[in-house]
């Protein structure tokens, strides 16, 4: 298994020379823990694809330390701008048009024109941006289709030795990944919701815009699974991801007696169940959402026989929630 190493100016600098000589490190971000990669390094992006087990045809996050180092990388658009200068560093990932000239292997964006691009709050993630120096292709560090990681022993248990180091940087404060928005588009489009809700960026762009990620239950997976004829705006939207092993069973009331009951809000009035977690006792969709993939994973145990869960609000970051959970919830 690889190593947890500890955060300090010497492990910092290691996984910095270690992503310049091509190799995977797996750090933290304040969304979820990122699987890095020299993303001009075509053979180190395979290595991620690799590592995770991923299909070829869902392009990666290109992340960088500030806004001048994607200059040459990806076309800027006014709006783009914006948001930008508003919301980065940030839970928030900009598609936009790819420099001809861009450095960024093709198979970081999986042949698309276009770049997913963002800069990472975390002061770990920017710490190892900055001493890296180069642009770092990075997916979430699980196995593809499986929870996202929210602290370095998720990573670990997923990846294993997979991965040649794991930055230790603590829990991922916001919990759930960033919020993709298609900026090619006449007016930007959210791709998938994420850390940054869709009234923050209607707030800094002063209009509304469209959300087009899917919001329906089961269904699609035929589509999703054949590959082939799959090809969602977003391709990384498969309907069946972020999935548990045991069953989930959604804007549930109460447990069965065998199920573990993952609860949100007050919940003291709620009788049964196996085992039981509780996103946010105060009803918090932020504190939920920080809790969202740790919880679902402790639950996740051959002991039960599903996992019941109750309504979340769809507001605020239960917007990502839910979504995440209906991707959860489909076998
Ligand atoms: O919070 C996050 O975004 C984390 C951390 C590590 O930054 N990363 C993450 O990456 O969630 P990943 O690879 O698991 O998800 C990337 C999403 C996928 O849905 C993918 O399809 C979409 O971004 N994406 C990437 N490039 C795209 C592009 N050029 N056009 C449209 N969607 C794109
Ligand atoms: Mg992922």
């Amino acid at each position: 298994m690889a190593v947890i190493t500890p955060v300090d100016e010497a492990s910092i600098a290691r996984a910095a020379a270690m992503l310049r000589e091509g190799k995977l490190v797996a750090f933290p971000t304040e969304t979820v823990y990122g699987l890095g990669a020299d993303a001009a390094n075509g053979k180190a992006v395979a290595a991620i694809y690799e590592a995770k087990g991923r299909p070829s045809f869902n392009p990666l996050i290109i992340h960088v330390a500030d806004a001048r180092a994607l200059d040459d990388l990806v076309e800027w658009t006014d709006a783009a701008h914006l948001l930008a200068s508003s919301l980065w560093p940030g839970a928030i990932t900009l598609v936009l048009p790819r420099k001809t000239t861009s450095p960024i292997s093709l198979l970081a964006s999986a042949g698309l024109d276009t770049l997913a691009v963002r800069i990472p709050s975390h002061p770990v993630a920017q710490k190892l941006l900055r001493a890296a120096g180069i642009p770092i292709a990075a997916p979430s560090a699980n196995a593809s289709g499986k929870l996202s990681p929210t602290s370095p022993l998720h990573v670990a248990e997923s990846l294993g030795d997979k991965v040649d180091m794991i930055l230790a940087g603590g829990r991922s404060q916001i919990g759930v990944e960033s919020t993709v928005v298609n900026m090619t588009t006449a007016t930007p489009i959210i791709l998938r919701p994420g850390g940054v809700t869709q009234e923050q960026i209607e707030r800094v762009l002063g209009y509304k815009i469209d959300s087009h990620h899917d919001t329906s239950t089961p269904g699609l997976r035929q589509e999703a699974t054949d590959g082939k004829a799959y090809a969602p705006a977003s391709p990384g939207m498969l309907a069946s991801h972020y999935a548990p092993h045991l069953p989930l069973r959604l804007n549930a009331e109460q447990p069965n007696t065998n199920e573990a009951f993952l609860a949100f809000g007050p919940d003291s009035f709620i009788k049964g169940g196996a085992a039981r977690l509780n996103l946010s006792p105060n009803g918090d969709t932020g504190e939920a959402a920080a809790n969202l993939f740790a919880m679902l994973r402790e639950l996740d145990t051959p002991a039960h026989t599903g996992i019941a869960v109750a309504p979340i609000p769809d507001t605020g970051l239960g917007v990502a929630i839910n979504d995440r959970l209906r991707r959860a919830a489909v076998r």
